[in-house]
Parts: structure tokens; sequence; C-alpha cells
């Protein structure tokens, strides 16, 4: 049977969706279940990675309208090198295609890509066309689109950890200086503030080795829509959510009322 969630598109993105004060300045998306979703219609898994690419673009372009500062897109993990090869070789292709393709888009929206994770890894082509959109793309105004690719949270951390090891032994850093300032300060992109809000598609409820370090205090959002289903309307939503959520940190929220 088919999955219910999936069944029927929403309506077009409400065009008078704004961002209020409080609401998160950083999304980031853990994108799944193209797969999924392309094997529930009888088609190949790489079918969906296409669908997918659609709905990058559709959510890139929405955040940019709704002046989001950060999003943070889940492309490809440093895990997702175990899937067969020819689907890892269309994933390259399509991160290509986007590279090039996307290049009005986000110049078109003012927005500034940049990348989160291990290039070094990657085909040459791809990570030039990366490189080359991130360079075009920097001087930009507009929401922050950070791609992680070939991305996992514990290899960020462990090379955060790598380099604080070499500046300690070269004299630079004191061990007693080594405070979580430090580690977010030797992390991928420093810039890079941590996400309010992390939204995942398809259902699954864990986080997949994404942004371990920087996602301790995010909200999470799972909706059981599959990726190349997720429209800007689901966005809106998970944004709605978000204002409901109470933020303690560990702390109390007096506004809660007697015993709360
Ligand atoms: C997400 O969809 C895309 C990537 C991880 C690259 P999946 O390919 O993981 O789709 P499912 O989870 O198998 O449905
Ligand atoms: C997480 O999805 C990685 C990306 C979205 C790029 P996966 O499909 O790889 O996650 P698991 O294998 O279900 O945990
Ligand atoms: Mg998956």
């Amino acid at each position: 049977m088919a999955r219910a969630t999936s069944a029927a598109a929403p309506p077009a993105a409400p065009a008078d969706f704004r961002l209020e004060p409080g609401d998160p300045r950083h999304v980031a998306v853990i994108m799944d279940g193209n797969g999924r979703w392309a094997r529930a219609r009888g088609r190949a898994r790489v079918w969906g990675h296409r669908a997918g690419a659609r709905t990058v673009r559709a959510i890139t372009t929405e955040c940019a309208r709704l002046g989001l500062p950060e999003l943070t897109l889940y492309a490809f993990s440093s895990e997702n090198w175990r899937r067969p090869r020819r689907e890892v070789g269309l994933l390259m292709r399509l991160l290509l295609r986007h590279a090039v393709g996307e290049r009005r888009t986000i110049m078109d929206n003012g927005v500034r890509l940049r990348t989160l994770g291990d290039l070094e890894a990657l085909p040459v082509a791809v990570r030039r066309e990366v490189e080359r959109t991130v360079e075009l793309s920097a001087s930009n105004r507009g929401t922050v689109l950070r791609l992680a690719l070939n991305y996992g949270g514990r290899a960020e951390i462990a090379a955060a950890a790598r380099r604080i090891a070499e500046r300690a032994v070269a004299g630079e850093l004191a061990p007693a200086q080594v405070d979580e300032g430090a580690v977010a300060a030797h992390l991928h992109d420093p810039s890079m503030s941590d996400p309010d809000l992390v939204i995942r598609t398809a259902g699954e409820m864990r986080l997949s080795n994404f942004l371990l370090w920087q996602a301790s205090y995010a909200e999470f959002w799972v909706t059981p829509v599959e990726w190349p289903d997720f429209r800007e309307t689901h966005l809106h939503e998970a944004i709605r959510e978000f204002r409901r959520r109470v933020r303690r940190y560990g702390g109390v929220v007096e506004s809660q009322g007697p015993g709360g």
C-alpha cells in the first residue's frame, strides 16, 4: 500500500508566510527518502535522487525569499560511499550538475554557497565546479547555503581534535585553553552558527552522523514526507511547530506556570 503521507503533494507555497522574531535563523535538513520514494513508484533509486535535486532548488529559493540566514543540507554523508558504485556515481554527477546548473538560481536569489565536509575525496570535476560556485557566490548577501558533502559529524570533531593537538604541540595553545569555544573554532566552518531547527524527512528518528557537535540543542522535527515530496509548505509547518517549542537549554522557563 502506498504511504499515505507521500501520496499527494500539498498546494503551492503560501507566499504570505514570513519569518518572525524568534524563528530559526539556521535550519539544517537531513534530506532522506529519495530511494524509497522512487521504489514506491516502481522506479530505480536514482530517479528519486533526480527528483530530490528539484526539491533542493525549491527549498533553497524559498529560504532565500524568507531571508533565512543559514540553510544547511545534508547531501552526502561520509558513510554514503558504502552504496553501490552506480548510485554513488549518479549522486556525484547530480552534484556536478547542481553546482553548474544551479548557478543561475543561486545568483538570482543572492545565495552564498558553501560546503561542509571533506571535499578531497570527491571526484576532481565535482570539487572544481562546486568550488567555482562557492567563489562566484561568495559576495552575495543572502542565505548561506551549506551543502554537507562527504560530511561526517564524528570525522569533523576528530579533525578538530587533531588540529588542536597539532597547535598544542607547536606551543600555540595550552591544554587548559581547550574549551568548548576552542573546539567550535576548529570545526570545518567556524563561521557557522548552531542550527536552531533540524528537519529530517522520510520518518527516521536519527541523526545519521549529522552536525553532532552543532545540533546539541537544536529542535528536531521529523516528517514522514519523503524528500522529493517535501514542499515549501512543509518547511512552513516545521517553522510553525518550532514556534510552539519551549527551548530550556537545561534551565527552567517560568512562564510554564505552577509546577511547570
Ligand atoms: C537521501 O535519500 C539521499 C542521500 C542519502 C544521498 P536516500 O537515498 O537515503 O533514500 P532512502 O532513505 O533509501 O529512501
Ligand atoms: C543521511 O541519510 C545522509 C544524507 C541525507 C545525506 P542516510 O539515508 O544515509 O541515513 P541512514 O543510512 O538511514 O542512517
Ligand atoms: Mg536514506
